[in-house]
């Protein structure tokens, strides 16, 4: 079995979801927010973003495919489930769990822009940015982290460690650590 290592605290993590709230709350002022939910890996952090902006928030969920089983992205997404809303005319900021070579988030981001809303911007709670493939422009990050497979706070390793409340690295039973 592997074991996970922690990397960024559950303390750590819970301060910064509140000062990018504070900031959203003071960019958005007086404004409704549409927060798009990327799943599965988007949900914890979406949840504890939205308890953090004070200002009228919706949510809504997306999924696409990504990684399937395995730690490589594809080449390209595929909806799996689309939006409940309508994101024309809306405050729209899509709320993801990581972003790693950029590709599920270029698209995401395309398709989107093609429905007309607003104003768009991406929050991602993590970003490796030495991975990154396709150019991304993200507007609010948690954390910048090296380019390790992690897990916990929505982030899984073969749907295992979403629910672990701070954010890890996994460590092989050869002691090595994933990447
Ligand atoms: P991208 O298209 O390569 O940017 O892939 C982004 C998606 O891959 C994320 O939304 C995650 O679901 C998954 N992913 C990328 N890196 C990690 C990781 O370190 N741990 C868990 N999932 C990851
Ligand atoms: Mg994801």
């Amino acid at each position: 079995m592997e074991k996970i290592r922690v990397m960024i605290s559950e303390e750590e993590v819970d301060k910064r979801i509140r000062e990018i709230g504070a900031e959203i709350t003071e960019k958005y002022a007086g404004k409704e927010i549409l927060l798009i939910c990327v799943l599965r890996g988007g949900s914890f952090f979406m949840c504890e973003l939205a308890k953090r902006i004070n200002l009228d928030v919706k949510i809504d969920f997306m999924s696409v495919s990504s990684y399937g089983g395995g730690t490589e992205s594809s080449g390209h997404i595929k909806i799996i489930k689309d939006l409940e809303e309508s994101v024309e005319n809306r405050n729209v900021i899509v709320v993801e769990d990581i972003i790693d070579s950029g590709r599920t988030l270029s698209h995401l981001l395309e398709l989107l822009k093609s429905r007309q809303p607003a104003s768009l911007a991406l929050c991602t709670l993590l970003d490796k940015p030495d991975r990154r493939v396709v150019e991304v422009p993200v507007d609010y990050t948690g954390f910048k982290i090296e380019d390790y497979f992690v897990v916990g706070y929505g982030l899984d390793y073969d749907q295992k460690y979403r629910n672990l409340p701070f954010i890890g690295k996994v460590e092989l039973e050869d002691n090595s650590i994933l990447k």
